[in-house]
């Protein structure tokens, strides 16, 4: 008797301690989980994110969407909403376009914008992939940012290293969350930049895991396609056409070719990069304009940079050489003083960048060996 009491005193001992221990273990794991897997905490912070652009756009004339209603994968992709108040390029920071310009507003904008406008038939239903395509530099991103802050509607920049840089099986989550949120959040477009290097012709030697996530991402956008009712736009931007997945390449069939600019284009360019800044009355843009074959925008942008970066060079070294002279005035150069003491931009600068600019896109390859000839 007095052994089976003390065993049963012991069994239950037992069992509590059992029960503390498996209690303890599960709770250790569960932490330890979440401590190993690398995107929990991105996952947190994107839910953060995406509840606070969703509140933001719900309160810019959108409709209001129920952040309930969103997958945790549909969060991770809504936090690259962007919201037009966040973008400051607009139409107007972009020169020489016009033409592609107004194409693009009427195939992309204003469908979204006028929906009732294109109802009635199925010819001018809006395209549901646009390309965007040309040289580096000419303005591909520039022209998807104005896009973005013109149309005032849903614009997701994917980022697509959040949809390949996954464990096993969460890419094609994530793949699939992109145009289920698309569709929940239409109107909406999807921005994705350097798209070749996502969605580039498929080989054997790509990962398993990377080609499923093509595979899928193609069928939903497909999906898309097929859906007369829904206006969700991909658009994509890339220098490399070529190297284009051929299904992709059929998925967007409005493209626009963003080409290097011509010497009209590019005084216009310079115009508006130089239409704010202090310039001599000797520059004569003209002139650089037809100097600058082969130059793209954002190879003007550089040029007048480092144009402007001489006048500071020069100021620089004038103060310092009055500061050798009367070392006891050296601490007065308030903001004013400073800008009036900075001389405007003058031709020669312009001239000096100009043929450092040539030289080293002629070491680079990107312009043929000839004689820098500046007239
Ligand atoms: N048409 C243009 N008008 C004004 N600036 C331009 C133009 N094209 C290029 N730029 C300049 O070049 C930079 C890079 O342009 P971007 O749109 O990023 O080129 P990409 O075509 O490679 O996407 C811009 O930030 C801008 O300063
Ligand atoms: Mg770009």
């Amino acid at each position: 008797m007095m052994a089976d009491a003390f065993s049963r005193n012991e069994l239950i001992g037992l069992v509590v301690r059992l029960t503390l221990v498996s209690a303890v273990t599960f709770l250790s794991i569960k932490w330890l989980m979440n401590q190993v897997d690398p995107t929990n905490k991105s996952k947190k912070k994107a839910k953060k994110r995406a509840q606070e652009q969703l509140r933001r756009l719900a309160g810019s004339g959108n409709a209001p969407l129920s952040i309930d209603k969103l997958t945790d994968y549909e969060m991770m992709i809504a936090a690259h909403l962007v919201h037009p108040h966040d973008i400051s390029v607009t139409w107007e920071d972009i020169a020489g376009l016009e033409s592609l310009i107004q194409e693009l507003r009427e195939t992309v904008i204003l469908p979204i914008q006028r929906k009732e406008l294109f109802s009635d038939s199925q010819l001018t239903q809006p395209p549901k992939g646009v390309l965007l395509h040309g040289p580096p530099g000419c303005g591909k991103t520039l022209i998807a940012k104005a896009t973005a802050k013109e149309a005032e509607t849903r614009f997701i920049n994917l980022d697509v290293s959040i949809l390949t840089d996954k464990w096993y099986g969460e890419s094609q989550k994530l793949a699939a969350a992109v145009f289920t949120l698309a569709v929940k959040l239409q109107p909406c477009i999807i921005f994705i930049d350097e798209i070749d290097s996502f969605l580039r012709m498929r080989n054997s030697s790509d990962h398993e895991a990377t080609a499923m996530m093509k595979a899928q991402f193609m069928s939903f956008w497909d999906g898309l396609s097929t859906d007369a009712n829904c206006t969700v736009i991909i658009m994509g931007a890339t220098n490399r056409p070529q190297d284009l997945d051929r299904a992709i390449l059929r998925r967007m069939p409005a493209t626009f070719h963003v080409p290097m600019p011509n010497t009209q284009q590019r005084l216009q360019i310079l115009g508006l990069i130089l239409q704010n800044e202090p310039v001599s009355d000797d520059v004569n843009i003209q002139r650089i304009s037809k100097a600058t074959e082969g130059f793209s925008g954002s190879d003007l942008h550089e040029l007048c940079r480092n144009a402007s970066v001489y006048r500071v060079r020069d100021y620089m070294k004038t103060n310092n050489h009055n500061n050798e002279q009367t070392i006891t005035n050296s601490v007065n150069d308030s903001e004013d003083e400073y800008h009036d003491a900075l001389r405007p931009i003058t031709m020669d600068d312009l001239l000096k960048s100009l043929t450092k600019m040539i030289e080293s896109k002629m070491h680079c390859g990107s312009l043929p060996m000839t004689r820098i000839d500046l007239d």
